[in-house]
Order: structure tokens, then sequence, then C-alpha cells
């Protein structure tokens, strides 16, 4: 599968200027509220920012060198059981991006995205499983 248009799509929000943090929270609170008082010490949205950030970091590597991001995902995944974080968790999160990029792009998201993320995401599901 080609990725590249996941690709395009993190590089159009990236020159759009639009930091995605608080739109991918609302999405995620307002489908799954019990989230919402596991991140009650980040009143600032300081370690939701950087969460994203880097999850788009790994999204991206997963779509392209494929050097660090599924480890690192994996190994996020067993982190984050202390934090009170279910494993599947993940995959509702990576989809939650995902629409939440869809929205934000507007005119910008084409079908061909919509097409490569979502055969990346379940690719990513089975390589995590692997
Ligand atoms: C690849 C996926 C993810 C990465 C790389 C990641 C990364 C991080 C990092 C670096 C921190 C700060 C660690 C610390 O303060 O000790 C953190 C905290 C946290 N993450 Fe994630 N995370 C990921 C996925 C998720 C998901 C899917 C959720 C659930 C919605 C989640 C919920 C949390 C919570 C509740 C905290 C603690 C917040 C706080 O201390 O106030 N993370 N994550």
């Amino acid at each position: 599968m080609n990725y590249a248009p996941v690709v395009a799509s993190l590089e159009r929000l990236a020159e759009l200027d639009i930091d995605p943090t608080r739109a991918v929270y609302a999405r995620l609170f307002a489908r799954y509220p019990e989230m919402e008082a596991l991140f009650i010490r980040d009143q600032r949205y300081l370690v939701r920012g950087q969460m994203v950030q880097m999850v788009m970091e790994n999204l991206l590597d997963y779509a392209t060198d494929r050097t660090f991001g599924l480890p690192m995902i994996q190994a996020e995944r067993v982190n984050h059981v202390t934090l009170g974080v279910p494993n599947a968790v993940f995959g509702i999160f990576f989809g939650v991006i995902q629409e939440t990029i869809a929205e934000l792009l507007g005119d910008d998201w084409t079908p061909a995205m919509a097409a490569a993320w979502g055969a990346m995401l379940a690719s990513l599901e089975l390589d995590i499983v692997a």
C-alpha cells in the first residue's frame, strides 16, 4: 500500500500551521468521557500536546521509513498500563487522530488520504498484535 497520502495529509496540516491537540482531545472525550479523568494533572495540555506530537511522528515513521514508530508504540502500550490506559484505547486514539485531521483539513482532505489512513491503521493494528 502506498501511504504517500498519509504523509501529504500531515504535511498539509503543518503547512496550515494547525495544532490539532485541542480538537483531538475534544473528539476523544466526546466519545470516551472516562478518558478525561486520566489527564486531571495536565491542566495546561502540555502532556497532551506532546503526546499528540509523538503519536503523529510515530505514525509518520510507520508510513515511511519504519525505524522507530512501531517499537515505540509497542513500548508505550506497556508503559501506559500503569497510567490506566487500556491497550485497546491505542487503536481508538489513532482513529481519532485520523478523524481530527480530516476535520481540520476540510476541503483539502481527499478520498486518497482517507483510503491510505484506513489501510495504514488496519495494518498497524495487525503489526501490533503480531
Ligand atoms: C504512541 C502512542 C502514545 C505515546 C507515544 C504517548 C506518550 C506519552 C508520554 C511521553 C507521556 C508523558 C509520560 C509521563 O509523564 O510519564 C504520556 C502520558 C500519558 N498518556 Fe500517552 N502516549 C501514547 C498514547 C496514549 C493513549 C492512546 C492514551 C489514552 C487516551 C494516553 C494517555 C496518557 C495519559 C493519561 C498520560 C498521563 C497524563 C498525565 O500525567 O497527566 N496515551 N503519554
